[in-house]
């Protein structure tokens, strides 16, 4: 498989006039370990990658697979109507770029989750389309509400298959994310025994070891404790791409997207830049509680 990790590093640190020597002391490593790197014959474990990127000011989807995303228009929600038994999408229209990160808000019932699986293509609207400006099989990745996880494996076999799936089993050390999202001792635990908080992590994970375009989050933290909720937003920070999360948690809410959108009545009610919600000295919770009144 390409090692495209070991071109990308060595590119950056050129471009940015830094000597192997600096960038070591900075990541706090031998000179070795970064022509190890850059020669292919040994990878940086998470947290190394993390700081790399946050050092260069790239995204990790770009380290690894060498994604670039620009402000491209990449999905268009067009005319979007679905009843069930009552009309529940009566005419949803979005358009998500390339660099969005949106909250996607609506009490419950207003028809979030529906339109994730019309995205998905789980769900055909009745009317309307959903237009993708990117191949699905490869540049999409949905955490759902729901988790999606096979029951009777070990949560070690169920990430070391994501990986392989993904083509990133050599890029990424599996004892790394499980220390990272917390699950070193339930390594050898098969997945239905986990608890709801640790299988939610686990599917969290599963999901941000994609390299993605568009990451959808359907109601990422719930069930999670104060931990690991700290560790998502910390962790969704890196992600490149443009993120969707459908949330209720208003915590930190204001300080990682850019655009708010609310769904009421089978429409967007509003969509809203976060820039001119702050500016109007309004935090994104009160603007929610005016808008979806
Ligand atoms: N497959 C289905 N069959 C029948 N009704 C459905 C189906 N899926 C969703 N609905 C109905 O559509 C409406 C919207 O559901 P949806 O799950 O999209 O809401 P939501 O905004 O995600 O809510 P929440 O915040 O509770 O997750 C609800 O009234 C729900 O009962
Ligand atoms: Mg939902």
């Amino acid at each position: 498989m390409e090692n495209i990790f070991k071109s990308q590093l060595s590119a950056l640190r050129q471009k940015k006039h830094l000597s192997q020597e600096l960038l070591a002391q900075k990541l706090f490593v031998s000179r070795q370990s970064i022509s190890k790197w850059e020669n292919g014959e040994s990878e940086p474990n998470i947290d190394k990658l993390i700081s790399i990127s946050e050092i260069f000011s790239v995204n990790l989807d770009f380290l690894l697979a060498g994604h670039t995303h620009g402000d491209a228009l990449i999905l268009e929600l067009k005319n979007l109507n679905k009843s069930f038994k009552n009309p529940v999408l009566k005419d949803v229209n979005l358009s998500i770029y390339g660099r969005d990160r949106i909250a996607l808000l609506g009490s419950n019932g207003s028809g979030k989750t529906t339109i994730v699986n019309t995205i998905l293509g789980n769900i055909i609207p009745d009317k309307g389309s959903v237009v993708k400006h990117f191949n699905a099989q490869d540049d999409l990745s949905v955490m759902t509400q729901e988790n999606c996880l096979i029951a009777s494996l070990k949560v070690r076999e169920q990430i070391a298959l994501s990986l392989k799936i993904y083509d990133a089993y050599s890029k990424i050390n599996i004892d790394d994310l499980l220390k990272k999202f917390r699950l070193t001792e339930q390594s050898e635990v098969i997945v239905d025994q986990l608890s709801g908080g640790q299988k939610r992590r686990l599917a969290l994970l599963l999901t941000l070891i994609k390299p993605s375009k568009l990451l959808i989050l359907d109601e990422p933290t719930v069930g999670m404790d104060l931990e690991s909720i700290d560790l998502f937003w910390d962790y969704l920070d890196h992600v490149g791409g443009s993120v969707v999360t459908i949330t209720h948690d208003f915590n930190q809410i204001d300080n990682y997207f850019t655009r708010v959108v609310l769904l009421k009545d089978g429409v967007i009610k509003s969509d809203e830049s976060v820039a001119n919600i702050h500016s109007n000295n309004q935090t994104i919770e009160h603007w929610y509680r005016l808008m979806n009144q």
